[in-house]
């Protein structure tokens, strides 16, 4: 089957880097100007064509079950007052085609754990994984990033890891490949090691929040002991699946903020302001002025 039908978000994580702000909700909450996260990486998930949204989630679960669920009294209330354009808003938050499951994480083991959750609903076909704290953003007329990669998905039938490079000094903070040349933009897997020392990285090339896994990654994951930081990692399932199953790194088109990070946000924040059809020329005046 080369169709990616489902996509899996892992929203259960701490988001302890964003205390106090998600003490009360998931980071994935948080919005980029008047959107959560979660909202653009599943309009990003819709774009690739994917129909069943299957979250992840953890203590704090309602907000995000709230935010695709139907909101009866909000909009009674804003049809009562006339306000129209925002009843679409909250109507259209998700399409109507689109089914969300949710699952719950019963604790944090980490984010190989979380995605192995998804066994029961997404079974033996390929999916997508998208952390929604990286935060994906391409130019105008440009196919968002999981559309390039269920593209390149049809077209190999290879599981596929987004990547991007990195300063060396930051390869602990992401899981690091050695790759090879494959084809445009595509480099064949052959080691994949999670949060490398500078000093031990095998490259700089690093995997970013987007995947295309094939259904065989579950059978690995449920093996898994505790690897880096404690955690179930992802990072050793895939590097599980890498032995059996060719595993594509995709160096993608367009802009990643790192929005589980302060400063990434903020970067995210600012940008996404600049370039609202409502905003971004008061704001883009306001910044001038404030320089
Ligand atoms: P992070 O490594 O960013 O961890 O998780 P975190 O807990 O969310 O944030 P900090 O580091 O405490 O600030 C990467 C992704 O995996 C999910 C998170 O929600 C995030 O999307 N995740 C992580 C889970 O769903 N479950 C886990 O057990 C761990």
């Amino acid at each position: 089957m080369t169709q990616v039908r489902k996509a899996v978000f892992p929203v259960a994580g701490l988001g302890s880097r964003f205390l106090p702000a998600t003490k009360a909700q998931p980071k994935e909450m948080l919005p980029v100007v008047d959107k959560p996260l979660i909202q653009y990486a599943v309009e990003e998930a819709v774009a690739a064509g994917i129909t069943d949204m299957v979250f992840i989630t953890g203590r704090n679960k309602r907000a995000i079950e709230d935010h695709f669920d139907k909101a009866f009294e909000l909009e009674a209330e804003l049809e009562a007052a006339h306000k129209l354009e925002l009843l679409e808003v909250i109507q259209n938050v998700i399409p109507k085609h689109i089914n969300c499951i949710f699952i719950r994480q019963s604790s944090p083991l980490g984010l190989g754990h979380a995605v192995l959750c998804a066994r029961p609903v997404v079974g033996e076909e390929p999916f997508a994984v998208l952390l929604a704290d990286d935060f994906m953003d391409v130019d105008t007329g440009q196919k968002p990033v999981l559309a390039q990669m269920t593209e390149e998905y049809a077209t190999h039938g290879a599981s596929l890891l987004a990547v991007q490079d990195v300063p060396r000094a930051n390869t602990r903070q992401y899981g690091i490949v050695s790759a090879s040349p494959f084809a445009d933009r595509l480099e064949k897997v052959s080691a994949i090691v999670e949060k490398p020392l500078p000093e031990n990285a095998p490259s700089t090339l690093a995997v970013v929040g987007r995947y295309v896994l094939s259904g065989k990654i579950f059978a690995y994951l449920e093996k898994l002991g505790k690897g880096a930081g404690g955690e179930i990692q992802l990072t050793d399932g895939i590097a599980a699946l890498m032995k059996d199953d060719p595993v594509l790194a995709y160096r993608y088109i367009g802009t990643r903020y790192d929005c589980g990070s302060k400063l990434g946000y903020l970067k995210a924040m600012f940008s996404m302001g600049l370039k609202h059809p409502e905003l971004g020329e008061d704001f883009e005046a306001y910044v001038k002025e404030s320089l």
